[in-house]
């Protein structure tokens, strides 16, 4: 038998690729609740929560004995063979959260797949082809994921060709909005620029979809107004388009609602979920109307994996521990303290020129003093936080801003001496 290397002369740098870039040299060990410890034994405070995922906390328990309990019964169950109870389970739990028409779905293993199932449940259900995407927006690093990706031009530099027929409008960025007129209708100016697209470059009837981040998550955490959103889904509708939002980041109570959706009083026709529906396994998810999802014919789409036994218990236990202990409602609760604590700490430091977010899905926007976005000043704050060992990651298109995404479960304390561990943080620049 060859014997495993001893885990302290493991080194990531050397043992992976290049491409899987990383944050920290942190080698994680285990983990509970907001914490992880490495294999020295020092105790980090995840505030990325895997960026999003962990929004039960590490390891729940329930989840962690659905796990071990489903994993000694069956673990794969081909979907197109057999179907099997958790799958099952966990579709019905899902749509019960969910509008009365968004009551099938289709499962799936990240959220780049359930992107790329989204896209294609729209071209089948509208016969249509063209796709209307956003300027600024993240949806996954699979070929047509990545088309329309362009939060950051080194995820689709150099893949070209990509997907052809799609349509590109500004993702609404209010902060740094760049048109002329009063503030309170800077979103109006957004909504137009789609409709410029019919204008200028696509018939209406020829768009299968409009794919929108409810609240845009690698490219900066930009929460659009209720009045866009509206305005969004009302042309949909009135031209017969698939209003599909991803909810891969924004879903599973992380805004303080168990979809961002709610928070714009809109139903879309499609949504994409992953990341916080496992708890950390890959599973993901396209959800729609039976109606939609019928016209699907068998074996046009689908995947090996989709609905893993394992995966799908984990979802299932995920989405009980989300209702019975309120997640989205501790939340909002923890959000709000934290975003209060954030913009005291603004009015400190006008390094940072913005707070925004909903729930606990909150960013810090640093800034130049003449405005410009300043990752230079983000990296230094990324920097004292872990000698404090708190792990955060950045968003926006320049790495401008720092996402706080803690586990849903965080409680006031540990709001309180994160914002304190912050406040030091941003003093120190
Ligand atoms: C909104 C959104 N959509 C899609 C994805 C892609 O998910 P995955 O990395 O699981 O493919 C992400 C990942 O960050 C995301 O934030």
């Amino acid at each position: 038998m060859v014997s495993a290397p001893e885990r302290v002369t493991l080194n990531p740098a050397e043992i992976m690729p290049r491409v899987v870039g990383r944050y920290t040299p942190v080698v994680a060990d285990h983990a509970e609740g907001l914490y992880v410890w490495d294999t020295e034994g020092t105790r980090w405070e995840d505030w990325t929560s895997g960026i999003g995922v962990v929004n039960t906390g590490h390891c729940h328990p329930r989840v962690v004995a659905a796990i071990q309990e489903q994993s000694a019964k069956i673990i794969h169950s081909q979907a197109n063979i057999l179907a099997h109870e958790p799958m099952m389970r966990a579709s019905l739990a899902l749509t019960e959260t969910l509008p009365p028409s968004l009551n099938q779905v289709f499962w799936t293993n990240s959220g780049a797949e359930a992107v790329e199932g989204a896209l294609k449940l729209a071209k089948i259900v509208t016969g249509r082809s063209a796709i209307i995407a956003f300027r600024g927006a993240f949806h996954g690093r699979t070929h047509a994921a990545m088309s329309v990706t362009t939060s950051r031009v080194k995820v689709r530099g150099h893949y070209e060709p990509l997907l052809s027929g799609i349509y590109y409008a500004p993702y609404p960025y209010l902060y740094r909005a760049p048109y002329k007129g009063p503030a309170e209708e800077q979103d109006l100016r957004y909504f137009e620029e789609i409709e410029m697209l019919f204008e200028q470059m696509v018939m209406p009837d020829d768009v299968a979809a409009v794919l929108i981040e409810t609240v845009a998550g690698e490219g900066g955490y930009m929460v659009p107004t209720k009045r866009w959103m509206q305005k969004v889904r009302e042309l949909c509708t009135k031209h017969g388009i698939m209003m599909i939002l991803d909810e891969v980041q924004s879903g599973m109570g992380r805004t303080g609602k168990m979809w961002g959706f709610e928070h714009f009083d809109v139903v879309p026709d499609i949504i994409t979920v992953a990341k916080g529906i496992g708890s950390g396994m890959p599973v993901s998810a396209v959800v729609s109307s039976k109606a939609n999802m019928d016209k699907w014919a068998p074996g046009s789409h689908g995947g090996t994996y989709g609905g893993n036994a394992v995966c799908t218990a984990a979802a299932y236990a995920t989405l009980q521990v989300m209702k019975d202990e309120d997640l989205p409602g501790n939340a909002a609760r923890m959000g709000a303290i934290l975003m209060d604590g954030l913009r005291e700490i603004q009015r400190d430091y006008p390094v940072i020129g913005d707070v925004r977010g909903l729930g606990l899905m909150v960013a810090a926007e640093f800034v130049t003093p003449d405005g410009a976005p300043n990752p230079a000043a983000v990296n230094k704050v990324l920097a004292a936080a872990m000698q404090e060992h708190v792990l955060l990651i950045t968003c926006g298109t320049f790495d401008q801003a720092i996402r706080v995404i803690p586990p849903l479960t965080v409680n006031e304390q540990q709001v309180r001496d994160f914002l304190g561990v912050f406040r030091r943080a941003v003093a120190s620049l």
